[in-house]
């Protein structure tokens, strides 16, 4: 039997992505499932109810407040699900998106409890095989991008150097911490722009990387850290105050400093402290994009702009929060072929099987048939109701 797939329209406030455009819907239907689009569901990002039905699609009810949504095989959400958007969902249920469940454990203990196999695509193992799923790197893109388009916007200077009749324009120094694919992006972006651009990771191959999009690698001299899947791993105290004492010069001679530093499932390291606010020159803009994970940056809140007291002025420190929304309509668009790039493989004849034996699905499934299959979230849950 068809199964069928609902895009459920997002919920969270300032929330502007879809899962699905009418392009992934195509390649959906191709591969014969039926899909479903709450109504509305692609507005923020530009898409109207009826170009999803002119690929196929039937367009529904949205979710209501209590989150009853139409009945369906398997939904598709950008967002965590809220716990009680999860209990609404049959047994049997199957849900594909951006879980995060260290934040949100609670809605993967009602996925267990409710039989719903919970599918987190942030979990995807990197592999090249997975490269055109992987919606951390399609979205950590777009912030990147969006990064310096903020900064740019609250700094009262123009990036490139400029030599006119009136007098020459300094360029601006931008400093990158966290050369991952935001970090990268970034910088490429900054670079674009005309601005000066340095940049430091704790990973071995981040030197190359940051030379390869025109930035200009701080090696600090730390030995690197590196983990699996090309992440890395967390810093012990004393390296992590050596690399804030050896950062901190490096920010009193930067105009914009762009933090994206991650460590998977662990709060944000901190790299940027008050007292190195304190160093920095008036008119300097920070932008933090781990401000909802824990902040690089001391005093960063998420979804603010606040003014940091410096000598003879101030400087402007911004809590990035969920940016990638600011530019729906390319969010969206690489979203939805990640998620049709994930699920079009795991259709047979417009069924869907989940074969556990497949690394992509193991590697992705938190819940299913009533328990939590990922080792360390079982491992959370547990130490949460001990
Ligand atoms: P992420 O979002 O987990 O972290 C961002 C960056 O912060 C990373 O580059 C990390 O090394 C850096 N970082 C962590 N602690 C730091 C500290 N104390 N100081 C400075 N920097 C710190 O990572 P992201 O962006 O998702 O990926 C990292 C790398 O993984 C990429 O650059 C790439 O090489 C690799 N990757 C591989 C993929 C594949 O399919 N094989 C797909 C995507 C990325």
């Amino acid at each position: 039997m068809s199964t069928t797939i609902m895009i459920r329209a997002e919920h969270a406030a300032g929330e502007r992505r879809v899962s699905a455009t009418p392009d992934s819907v195509k390649r959906l239907v191709a591969a014969g499932a039926t899909v479903l689009v709450a109504s509305g569901a692609g507005a923020g990002a530009l898409l109207t109810d009826a170009q999803y039905e002119a690929v196929g699609a039937r367009i529904v009810a949205p979710a209501d407040a209590a989150g009853n949504a139409p009945q369906a095989d398997v939904h598709f959400h950008v967002r965590p699900l809220e716990p009680s958007e999860v209990s609404a969902l049959p047994a049997g249920a199957v849900t594909l998106g951006t879980a995060d469940p260290f934040t949100h454990p609670d809605s993967v203990a009602v996925a267990r409890d409710r039989g719903v196999t919970m599918l987190a695509l942030d979990l995807l193992p990197r592999i090249s095989r997975a490269q055109s799923m992987d919606v951390l790197s399609s979205q950590s893109l777009v912030a990147g991008y969006r990064l310096v388009t903020m900064a740019a916007d609250a700094f009262g200077r123009m990036f490139p150097m400029s030599m006119t009749a009136a007098g020459t324009l300094a360029p601006a120094r931008v400093l990158v911490l966290g050369a991952g694919v935001a970090g990268l992006q970034a910088i490429a972006t900054a670079k674009r722009l005309g601005g000066v651009v340095s940049a430091n990771d704790v990973r071995a191959a981040s030197a190359d990387e940051v030379r390869s999009v025109g930035g200009t690698f701080i090696d600090l001299d730390l030995e690197t850290a590196d983990a699996a899947g090309g992440y890395a791993k967390a810093l012990g105290e004393d390296r992590a105050r050596r690399q804030q004492q050896l950062l901190a010069p490096h920010l009193a001679a930067s105009d914009i400093v762009l933090t994206t530093a991650a460590v998977p499932g662990r709060a944000a390291p901190r790299l940027v402290t008050a007292q190195m606010l304190a160093g920095m020159r008036p008119g300097s803009v920070l932008v933090d994009l781990a401000a909802e994970s824990g902040g690089n940056i001391e005093g960063s809140v998420a979804g603010e702009r606040r003014a940091v007291e410096v000598a003879g002025g101030a400087i402007t420190v911004i809590g990035a929060r969920n940016i990638q929304s600011d530019l729906p309509v390319d969010a969206s668009k690489l979203l939805a072929m990640n998620y049709a790039n994930y699920l079009t493989p795991l259709l047979a004849d417009g069924t869907l099987t989940l074969d556990f034996a497949d690394e992509l699905v193991a590697g992705c499934a938190l819940t299913h048939e009533g328990a939590v299959v990922n080792p360390r979230i079982a491992e959370l849950l547990e130490g949460a109701s001990r």
